[in-house]
C-alpha cells in the first residue's frame, strides 16, 4: 500500500472527478464539440471541462499555490513556492479517434523541483503516483523500471511528430537508428501515459522532443521513484525547458542516448 500525503489525495480527488467527465464524454465522442488550436491540433470541450474540474477543486483544497496548465495557461498564485502543472487530457487524437489510451497529468513543483506526480488513464482505470522518496505505485501496488539491460530486447515508447510539429527529419533519422537495435517501437499517443508506463516497466525506454511540460512534469517523478532515469536528450535535467525526454533504467537510458546521438552525427 501507498502512503500519500494530503496533497496527494486532493490530487487523486480532483483527477477522479474530473475523470467522470471524460468518462462520459469518451463514450459520446461524435457528439462533441471541437474547436481548432492548429493543425491536427484539436482541443476539445471535454479538455476544458476537465482542466476546469482540476482547477477548481486544486483550487479549493490549496488556496494560493499557482498554476501551469495546458488550456488556461499560467496562473499566478500568492504561494510562490508551489505550481501545480496540468494536462487535463493527454492524448486528445487518441480521445476524438474513440481510442481508449488517454490520461489525465497531475504534477506538483515545490520550489521548482517536482515532488508529486499523477497519470491516470479513465478508461482502464489505472492510476499511476509518486511522492519525492515515497516510490510509485499502480493503483496502490508498488512499481518499478523494467529490469532488461539490452536494447536488443527492449520495447522502446516514443512521440511521432505530425502535422504542423516541428522535427519530422530528425524524428526519422531516430527512429531509422533505433528501430536497428530493439526489439519493438512504440507510439502510445500519451506522452504521460509512455512516462507511467516506463515506470511500471511495460515499456523499457522512452523518448520524445518538443513536449510541454504538462506533458512530463508528473511522468519525470513516477520514472524516477520507480527507480528509471530521465534527463532531456541532451542527458541535461533540463526536460522541462528543452521538451526532449529520455527515459528509462539505468543501462538502457545510456544505451538509447548513445543510439540517440549517433543518429544525428553525420556519417
Ligand atoms: C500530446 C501527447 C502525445 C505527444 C504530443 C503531445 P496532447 O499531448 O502527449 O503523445 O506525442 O507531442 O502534444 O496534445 O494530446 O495533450
Ligand atoms: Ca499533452
Ligand atoms: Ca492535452
Amino acid at each position: 500500500m501507498s502512503r500519500h500525503t494530503p496533497s496527494m489525495s486532493v490530487m487523486v480527488a480532483a483527477a477522479r472527478k474530473a475523470a467522470r467527465g471524460l468518462q462520459r464524454d469518451f463514450g459520446e465522442v461524435e457528439n462533441l464539440q471541437v474547436s481548432m488550436k492548429g493543425p491536427a491540433n484539436f482541443v476539445t470541450a471535454a479538455d476544458k471541462k476537465a482542466e476546469k474540474v482540476i482547477f477548481q477543486e486544486l483550487s479549493k483544497a490549496r488556496p494560493g499555490y499557482g498554476f501551469l496548465m495546458e488550456e488556461g495557461g499560467v496562473v499566478e498564485g500568492a504561494d510562490k513556492s508551489h505550481r501545480w502543472i496540468i494536462d487535463p487530457l493527454d492524448g486528445t487524437t487518441n480521445f476524438l479517434h474513440g481510442i481508449p489510451m488517454f490520461s489525465i497529468s497531475i504534477g506538483l513543483e515545490r520550489e521548482g523541483q517536482i515532488v508529486a506526480g499523477l497519470v491516470y488513464n479513465p478508461i482502464s482505470d489505472e492510476m499511476f503516483i509518486a511522492e519525492k522518496g515515497q516510490g510509485a505505485f499502480l493503483n496502490d501496488r508498488r512499481i518499478r523500471v523494467a529490469v532488461r539491460r539490452e536494447l536488443a530486447q527492449a520495447v522502446v515508447g516514443t512521440g511521432i511528430p505530425h502535422i504542423g510539429r516541428p522535427g519530422h527529419q530528425r524524428f526519422s533519422a531516430e527512429l531509422g537508428a533505433v528501430m536497428n537495435e530493439v526489439a519493438g517501437v512504440r507510439r502510445m499517443g500519451s506522452a504521460a501515459l509512455d512516462l507511467a508506463w516506463v515506470a511500471a516497466g511495460r515499456l523499457d525506454a522512452y523518448w520524445e522532443a518538443n513536449l510541454a511540460a504538462w506533458d512530463v512534469a508528473a511522468g519525470i517523478i513516477l520514472v524516477r521513484e520507480a527507480g528509471g532515469f530521465v534527463t532531456d536528450l541532451n542527458g541535461r535535467d533540463a526536460m522541462l525547458d528543452t521538451g526532449g525526454i529520455l527515459a528509462g533504467n539505468e543501462a538502457l537510458h545510456r544505451q538509447l542516448g548513445d543510439v540517440l546521438k549517433k543518429a544525428h552525427k553525420p556519417a
